[in-house]
């Protein structure tokens, strides 16, 4: 697949509108499989997790039609409980479809989804939930079989807010027997969107204000319903970023800013003065962005991780030194040798990223490692002087629908 080219160097000017959540399309497109219904899913961002995630659908007897921004599940006959290798493994997100079709039919087999360059990504928390909802857990070799007689509501207390072990039992309780309160839950956008997609189709939770405790009480059946996919914060605050690192000025359309909190606070903390419209972000950013003295990434409503890569790339043109520590995933560094190899002067110091900020970056040929840190690649190459080609762009169409549509609109050249 031909890399992405970008001359950077540019200020960017421009608006764009921003796509549909991966991060809140893929665990809904699961709850689908909850419905002896009609799902109609609307703004849903056509990008490879989502392709993935149908193929995963389909597999087990769903009927699924994909029309531009719109999918709709027919999901009143599921014929299978075993999900295949090819896809799982391609995708480690699938892991939610476990708690989606143990709560249809009882019933689950799946092969373990592999981890991914950023961390192993166990799925431990999971896995102890569903044991104490009654299932029972086997293994043989890659392959894990869960069942049960009675899938009975629990009190699940998770040790981290994990985002997928939330929607794991949030998935295998709604049709359960009883009511299940998991406490501890994750506080992600996504979750919210989750719930209310499950709610708007006939499922009875509550989630206290603040988040962090869900009740779910079992209900008999779930209906079709119509949800529209809210908008992808993680894209809009890829562009931020990459509009502090090129300078410039930028208004994303139709994306909440509510979401995105921390993201904004730390840009008005590097110098760029951001306006919240009803749901619209305009950014103007600063001649050369302010150093960050220390920030770390936490779960919502801290400063997100899939932002961290992004966030490099900008405080690499900084006006002085950072500190930024990533504290969800283990091994989430890996585009800072990409990064360097343009100019910036990123070390790695006790799990840390210790950033000197240099004038400028210069364009050329690099590698994405993955999703997020390829798309911070290409923020970074934005700014830098020269051209930029980016390889292994299929990690970034994992997750970003029509990236050179949106730089182009943004005033980028790309
Ligand atoms: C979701 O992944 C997102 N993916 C990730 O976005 C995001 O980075 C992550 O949440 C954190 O916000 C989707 O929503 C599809 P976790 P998830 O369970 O659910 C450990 C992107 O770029 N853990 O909250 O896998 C785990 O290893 C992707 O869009 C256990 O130890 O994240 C990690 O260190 C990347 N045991 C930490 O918790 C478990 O059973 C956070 O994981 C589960 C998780």
């Amino acid at each position: 697949m031909d890399p992405i080219h970008i001359c950077g160097g540019y200020s960017l000017d421009g608006e764009t509108w921003v796509q549909g959540s991966k991060n809140a399309v893929l665990p809904i497109l699961a709850a689908a499989v909850l419905t002896d219904g009609i799902t109609t899913l609307t703004h849903c961002p056509r990008i490879a997790d989502v392709h993935c995630m149908l193929r995963l659908l389909r597999s087990i007897g769903c009927m699924v039609e994909w029309t531009d921004g719109r999918i709709v599940i027919d999901a009143r006959q599921i014929t299978s409980v075993s999900l295949p290798e090819e896809y799982v493994t391609r995708m480690r997100s699938s892991v939610i479809l476990m708690g989606a079709v143990l709560g249809r039919k009882r019933r689950v087999t799946i092969s373990y989804p592999g981890g991914c360059v950023i961390g192993k990504r166990p799925i431990d928390m999971h896995l102890k939930a569903f044991s104490h909802m009654g299932v029972q857990l086997c293994e043989n070799g890659n392959a894990l079989t869960a069942w049960t007689k009675r899938l009975v509501g629990s009190e699940i207390a998770l040790p981290f807010p994990s985002v997928g072990a939330t929607e794991n039992v949030i998935l295998a309780s709604v049709l359960a027997e009883g009511e299940s309160v998991i406490r501890g839950a994750a506080r992600e956008p996504e979750i919210e969107a989750l719930c209310d997609f499950l709610v708007c189709a006939g499922a009875d939770i509550v989630r206290e204000e603040d988040g962090g405790t869900i009740r779910i009480r079992g209900v008999e059946r779930l209906h079709s319903c119509t949800y529209r996919i809210p908008a992808d914060r993680i894209v809009a605050g890829t562009y931020l970023l990459g509009c502090m690192a090129a300078g410039g000025r930028i208004r994303l359309r139709g994306t909440d800013a509510g979401a995105l909190g921390a993201v904004l606070d730390t840009i008005r903390q590097m110098g760029g003065e951001c306006e919240c419209g009803a749901a619209e972000i305009t950014l103007t950013a600063p001649e050369r962005p302010r150093a960050v003295p220390y920030i770390r990434t936490a779960v919502y409503p801290g400063y997100p991780t899939d932002l961290q890569s992004q966030l490099l790339a900008a405080l690499a043109v900084a006006d002085g030194d950072s500190v930024v520590e990533e504290t969800i995933f283990e091994n989430r560094y890996r585009v800072v040798p990409e990064l360097c190899k343009m100019g910036a002067d990123i070390q790695i110091e006790e799990k840390k990223a210790v950033i000197r900020g240099v004038r400028e970056l210069r364009g050329c040929a690099v590698t994405a490692q993955e999703l997020r840190g390829g798309a911070a690649l290409c923020m970074a190459a934005l700014a830098a002087k020269g051209d930029t080609y980016i390889g292994n762009r299929h990690f970034i169409d994992r997750g970003y629908e029509a990236l050179e549509t949106d730089i182009r609109s943004l005033g980028g050249r790309i």
